[in-house]
C-alpha cells in the first residue's frame, strides 16, 4: 500500500480532539482512509453494515469499475480473456498473476487433469444424502468432506499444502458437481477422461452414460468454458469475503471453500440464476410476453416483495460486462440447438428492453447482471435449474482459492473480527439473584 499525498481529519462536534488518518492509494480505483488506529485513538468504532464503504483487504487480483461497467482479472479486461483464453488459462492467471507461457500452459493443464478423480470413498459419502437433496446442500457437504480425505493438504500455513489444495479443488469440483447430478437422477457416475478439455470433460461426466460414447459439442463446450471464465472471480463479494473470513481463523482450505459454497447459495448472490430462471418460467406460465407489463408493475411496487431477478448489483451501476458476453453466448447456443424461438429467451429480452427504458430502473441504475442470461444458456445445455448455482460454485472455486492464498501470504493479515454497535439491554440481574 502506498501513502498518498493526502490525509483525512476527523473532527467531533463535542469538542473531543480531532484525529488525523493516513490515506493510501491503490493502482486504480478509490483511495482508502486507514482507520485501524481509530479505536485506540478515540474509543470509537466505525459503523458500516453491508460494507458499503469499507475495504476489508488489499488485493491485486480483480478490479471492478462499477460505474464504467469494467471488470479486470489481474489487469486484463474480461472481454479479452473470454474471447482469447480458456478457463484453465484464466485459473493460472488468477492464481499466479500472469498468463501462462506455452510450457506453463501445458504443465498446468496436465497438472489439473491429473487430479480430476476423487477418492473412491467419496461416492459412499454421497450416498448418505437423499436423492432429492438440493445439489448445493450436497456440494457444501462434499467440498467440506474433502478435508477428511486429503490430509496432506490441510495446513493453510504451508505454501505447498495450499498449492496442492488449490489444484485439487479446481480439478475435483467438476467431478463433484457431476456426481451430485448423477446421484440425483439415479445414473452411474462417469469417471473423468483426461484427453478432454476441462469443460468437455465436465459435459461428458454430466451427460454421458457408460453404455455409449459421448461426443462433446464444441459450441456447448465453448459456452460452458465462457460461463466458467465469467464466474471465475469477482473481488470481495459475499462468498469471497466469507472464504477470507473463514480462512482467517487458520482453518483448512477445503473447509474455507465449503463456507464460500454455502454463502453462494443465497438468491441475492449465486442463487440468483436459479431464481431468475424460475421467475421467467413463472411469467411464461402466467401468460408470457403479454404479462410482462403487469409483472413489471409488481416489481416496482415496494409492498409486493417481487424483484426482477438477474437485475441490479451492489457494485455495477452500469451494464455488467459479463451480461453482454453471456447474451452473445446465449445467441450462439440457442442457434446451435435450434432454439432460436425459445420463449424464455424472448421473454428475457422483452423484460430487459422494458427495464432499460423504465424510470424506476434508470433512476436506480439497475442493469442486467451476469445471471440474467446464464440461466437460459445452462437450461439450453440441459443443466437442471437447481444445479445452476453448483456450476457457479465450480467456476468461482479458483477465485476463492486465489483470494484465500493472497490473504494468507499478506503480512498484514489478521483473523477477521468485526465490531458492533450494541443496542441490547445493559447489565442486569436474573430475578432472584441477590446483589
Ligand atoms: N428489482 C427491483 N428493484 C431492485 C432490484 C431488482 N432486481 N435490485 C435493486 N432494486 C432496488 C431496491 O429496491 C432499491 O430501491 P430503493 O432505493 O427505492 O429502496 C434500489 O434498487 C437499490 O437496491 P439495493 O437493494 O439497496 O441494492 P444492493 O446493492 O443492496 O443490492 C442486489 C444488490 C442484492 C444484487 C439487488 O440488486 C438484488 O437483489 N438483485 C436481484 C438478485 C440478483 O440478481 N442477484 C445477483 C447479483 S450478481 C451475482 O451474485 C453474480
Amino acid at each position: 500500500m502506498k501513502l498518498v499525498d493526502n490525509k483525512a481529519t476527523l473532527t467531533f462536534s463535542n469538542g473531543s480532539p480531532s484525529v488525523e488518518l493516513p490515506v493510501y492509494g491503490g493502482s486504480i480505483g478509490p483511495d482508502v482512509i486507514d482507520i485501524r488506529k481509530l479505536y485506540a485513538q478515540t474509543g470509537m468504532f466505525t459503523y458500516d453494515p453491508g460494507f458499503l464503504s469499507t475495504a476489508s483487504c488489499q488485493s491485486a487480483i480483480t478490479y471492478i469499475d462499477g460505474d464504467k461497467g469494467e471488470l479486470l482479472y489481474r489487469g486484463y479486461p474480461i472481454e479479452q480473456l473470454a474471447t482469447h483464453c480458456d478457463y484453465l488459462d484464466v485459473c493460472f492467471l488468477l492464481l499466479n498473476g500472469e498468463l501462462p507461457d506455452e510450457k506453463q500452459r501445458t504443465d498446468f493443464h496436465k497438472l489439473v487433469t491429473n487430479h480430476t478423480m476423487v477418492n473412491e470413498q467419496m461416492q459412499f459419502f454421497l450416498r448418505g444424502f437423499r436423492r432429492d437433496a438440493h445439489p448445493m446442500a450436497v456440494l457444501t457437504g462434499l467440498v467440506g468432506g474433502l478435508s477428511a480425505f486429503y490430509h496432506d493438504s490441510t495446513d493453510i500455513n504451508n505454501p505447498q499444502h495450499r498449492e496442492i489444495a488449490a489444484i485439487r479443488l479446481i480439478a475435483k469440483m467438476p467431478t463433484l458437481v457431476a456426481m451430485a447430478y448423477k446421484y440425483g437422477v439415479g445414473q452411474p457416475y462417469m469417471y473423468p477422461r483426461n484427453e478432454l478439455s476441462y469443460a468437455g470433460n465436465f459435459l461428458r461426466m454430466m451427460f454421458g452414460v457408460p453404455c455409449e460414447d459421448y461426443k462433446v459439442n464444441p459450441v456447448l463446450e465453448r459456452a460452458l468454458d465462457r460461463i466458467f471464465i465469467l464466474h471465475a472471480d469477482h473481488e470481495q463479494n459475499a462468498s469471497t469475503s466469507t472464504v477470507r473470513l473463514c480462512g482467517s481463523s487458520g482453518t483448512n482450505p477445503f473447509a474455507a471453500i465449503a463456507a464460500g459454497v454455502a454463502c453462494l447459495w443465497g438468491p441475492a448472490h449465486g442463487g440468483a440464476n436459479e431464481a431468475c430462471l424460475n421467475m421467467l418460467e413463472d411469467i411464461q406460465r402466467n401468460g408470457g410476453v403479454a404479462k410482462v407489463g403487469e409483472f413489471m408493475e409488481k416489481v416496482k411496487d415496494k409492498n409486493s416483495g417481487v424483484k426482477l431477478m438477474g437485475f441490479g448489483h451492489r457494485v455495477y451501476k452500469n451494464y455488467d460486462p459479463r451480461a453482454k458476453l453471456m447474451q452473445e453466448t446465449c445467441n450462439e447456443v440457442l442457434e446451435e440447438l435450434g432454439l432460436g424461438n425459445d420463449p424464455l429467451f424472448k421473454l428475457a429480452k422483452q423484460l430487459e428492453k422494458i427495464a432499460l427504458e423504465d424510470d424506476y430502473f434508470v433512476q436506480r441504475k439497475l442493469y442486467p447482471n451476469v445471471d440474467f442470461y446464464s440461466g437460459i444458456v445452462q437450461r439450453a445445455i440441459g443443466i437442471p435449474v437447481n444445479l445452476f448455482t453448483g456450476i457457479f460454485a465450480l467456476a468461482r472455486t479458483v477465485g476463492w482459492i486465489a483470494q484465500l492464498n493472497e490473504m494468507i501470504s499478506d503480512p498484514e493479515y489478521k483473523i477477521g473480527r468485526p465490531r458492533q454497535l450494541f443496542t441490547g439491554s445493559p447489565r442486569r440481574d436474573v430475578p432472584g439473584v441477590k446483589k
